[in-house]
């Protein structure tokens, strides 16, 4: 039998998920790439890519190709996608599937259409983009084919996508540069300023899904990290406590609930009504953050939810759309082909 499973892909800046048709996730991994930087020989992808980040000699790079929701280097990232379609579906795709893919808003036509062209040459039957705020409020079980205003955030590595819907259509959309990497820039910048402490990215990462919430918790928690005391260039371990780390992230917080309230001021009446009803729904990996909903459910004075599973509903979203075609695929027409 030919191997024909249909897939759905969620490209996004700090993580690559495949939906497998039938099967639900089968890939969920770092979008990460590592390269010898006079060569330009990729040496790593994906997993182990990601341990190397802050570790490479200087020879190598590790990086992300889409981390600020553009393609700097478009090479770099059909490498990347075409990786994990064949580890994804390891058989070659002579079988021809059905490929839906989702990529970050600031991905251009000219780029889109390269990353479809090579999922063709991947021998992908037919490919088709899905808007990423439709795919995560598909994957979040938002019924979007009603008037209705439901509106969705999904927070992810580099890029927020803010957008409200309704008869499947994206009525008012937005998306800005706050997202997981802010959070943890703005533990390191803290970190810095109050403890002339230096650390890692994944460091800091660590720290933020570990201890860190953005509204003071109940109970104090700690985590002790090494970085370099930059007073003496010497390594120092110290003791962070929770509290410490919501003072961090205030100031990317704020940003967030302020554009969260501005697309709100953009949104039609009658829509704002239902989202006050039935309120915003996070979605993406950063939306994990400890006390995200319940603090923009204070800050806009609305109901706020997070998703089952959120790091994963673009690409659940992509996958049930491939499952229920005849129902779903009315949802895909918002950015024509070229
Ligand atoms: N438990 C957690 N708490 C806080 N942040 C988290 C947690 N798990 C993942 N993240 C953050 O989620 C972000 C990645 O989200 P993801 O949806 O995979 O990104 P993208 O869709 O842009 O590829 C990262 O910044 C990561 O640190
Ligand atoms: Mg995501």
């Amino acid at each position: 039998m030919a191997s024909n499973l249909d897939i759905g892909i969620d490209l996004g800046t700090a993580s690559v998920v495949i939906y497998g048709k039938g099967k639900g996730v089968v890939l969920n991994e770092p979008a990460v790439v590592a390269y010898t930087r006079d060569s330009r020989n990729v040496i790593a992808i994906g997993e182990e890519a990601h341990r190397m980040i802050g570790r490479t000699p200087s020879s190598v790079v590790a990086m992300r190709p889409l981390q600020t929701g553009m393609v700097p280097d478009l090479e770099l990232a059909i490498t990347m996608l075409r990786y994990f379609v064949r580890k994804a579906v390891p058989k070659r795709l002579i079988g021809g599937p059905k490929v839906l893919i989702s990529v970050p808003n600031g991905v251009n036509e000219m780029e889109r259409h390269s990353l479809m062209t090579s999922l063709f040459e991947a021998g992908a039957r037919r490919t088709q983009m899905i808007e990423r705020p439709i795919a995560a409020a598909i994957g979040a079980g938002l019924p979007i084919g009603e008037a209705y205003g439901e509106m969705i955030c999904d927070i992810g590595g580099g890029v927020t996508e803010i957008a409200v819907i309704s008869q499947g259509r994206l009525i008012v959309r937005e998306s800005i540069k706050v997202a997981g990497d802010q959070f943890d820039d703005a533990i390191i910048r803290y970190l810095r300023r109050k403890h002339n402490l230096l650390i890692g990215e994944l460091t800091a990462e660590d720290l933020k899904i570990n201890i860190g919430s953005v509204l003071p918790r109940s109970e104090q928690f700690y985590m002790e990290v090494t970085g370099r005391n930059l007073i003496t260039n010497l390594p120092k371990v110290m003791r962070i406590t929770s509290d410490e780390i919501t003072e961090a992230l205030d100031e990317p917080l704020q940003q967030l609930l302020e554009a969260i309230h501005d697309v709100l001021e953009h949104t039609p009446a009658e829509l704002v009504a239902d989202i006050v009803e039935s309120g915003i729904t996070l979605t993406g990996g950063g939306a994990l953050l400890g006390g995200l909903s319940d603090a923009v459910a204070k800050s806009l004075m609305m109901p706020c939810t997070l998703a089952e599973n959120p790091q994963e509903c673009v690409a659940i979203g992509c996958g049930l759309t491939l499952e229920n075609w005849s129902e779903y695929s009315r949802f895909l027409s918002d950015r024509r082909r070229r």
